[in-house]
């Protein structure tokens, strides 16, 4: 499987982070890794246009589980789409906490990112309450089985594992944790979608930098990694896409 370096600009980034874009395209023409970034919907399609002709795709960090209608300040996956991305994020922690989002809603908006052709990035991840109580395997398995859709493939699903406790802290679990949690997620998710299981991507983001992704890339079922902070300078998210292209 081809692995996949993803990073999430979140709400961060005008059209001057543009330049980020070109000096990453030019230090990885022909990575041995998909790259990809999320920036905010303000610039999904001036970096679209700005990656054309290069290995970068773009992806939306949220999408409307709706194709159109009255709902005022959201986007569609067809807007995305059309905009030039050729992913979503959907299920982040940050909006599962800000916007309230609930399994059945990530659900729903992963269905509709499908429907439009793209790839569905459907995150999950358990709170540092819910790790320290042992609960971290109940959780996921809980928001995989609720907010990954049934029809998924892989070449139209990504899932990425972040522990919300991990996420912009510098903090992560020990190899043998995220090892412990992708095995699971890669054995729910055969018995959720079968054969195509094998093939989808597992992520694991929260404090991903150069420095660490090495260690990270190594470990079974990892198949690459959804980066926030570190995907901001193309030096940084340059580092990571080449620590996964020689894992
Ligand atoms: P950091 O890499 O900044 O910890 O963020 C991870 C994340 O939430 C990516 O979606």
């Amino acid at each position: 499987m081809r692995k996949l370096a993803a990073g999430n600009w979140k709400m961060n980034g005008t059209a001057a982070a543009l330049s980020e874009v070109a000096a990453l395209c030019t230090a990885h023409p022909a990575p041995a890794c998909d790259m990809l970034l999320c920036p905010p919907a303000t610039l999904v399609a001036q970096m679209a246009a700005a990656a054309k002709g290069t290995a970068l795709q773009v992806g939306g960090q949220d999408c409307h589980a709706k194709a159109s209608g009255a709902h005022t300040g959201d986007i569609s996956a067809l807007m995305l789409q059309d905009a030039g991305a050729t992913a979503v994020i959907v299920g982040h922690s940050e909006r599962r906490t800000d916007h309230a989002e609930t399994d059945a809603q990530v659900l729903a908006k992963a269905e509709a990112a499908q429907a439009a052709g793209l790839v569905a990035i459907v995150c999950i991840g358990e709170t540092e309450a819910e790790r320290d109580a042992g609960r971290t395997l109940d959780v996921i398995g809980t928001q995989l089985a609720g907010s990954v859709p049934a029809a998924s493939t892989a070449a139209t699903l990504v899932v990425a594992y972040e522990p919300v406790w991990a996420i912009g802290t510098g903090r992560t679990p020990t190899i043998a944790e995220i090892a412990d949690v992708h095995a699971f997620l890669r054995a729910r998710l055969t018995a959720k979608i079968g054969a195509e299981a094998a093939g989808v991507r597992l992520l694991y983001g929260g404090s991903v930098k150069p420095s660490n992704a090495a260690e990270i890339f190594a470990v079974p079922h990892v198949d690459g990694a959804l980066v926030g902070g570190a995907s901001l300078k193309a030096a940084d998210f340059g580092g990571i896409v080449a620590a996964l292209s020689a894992a």
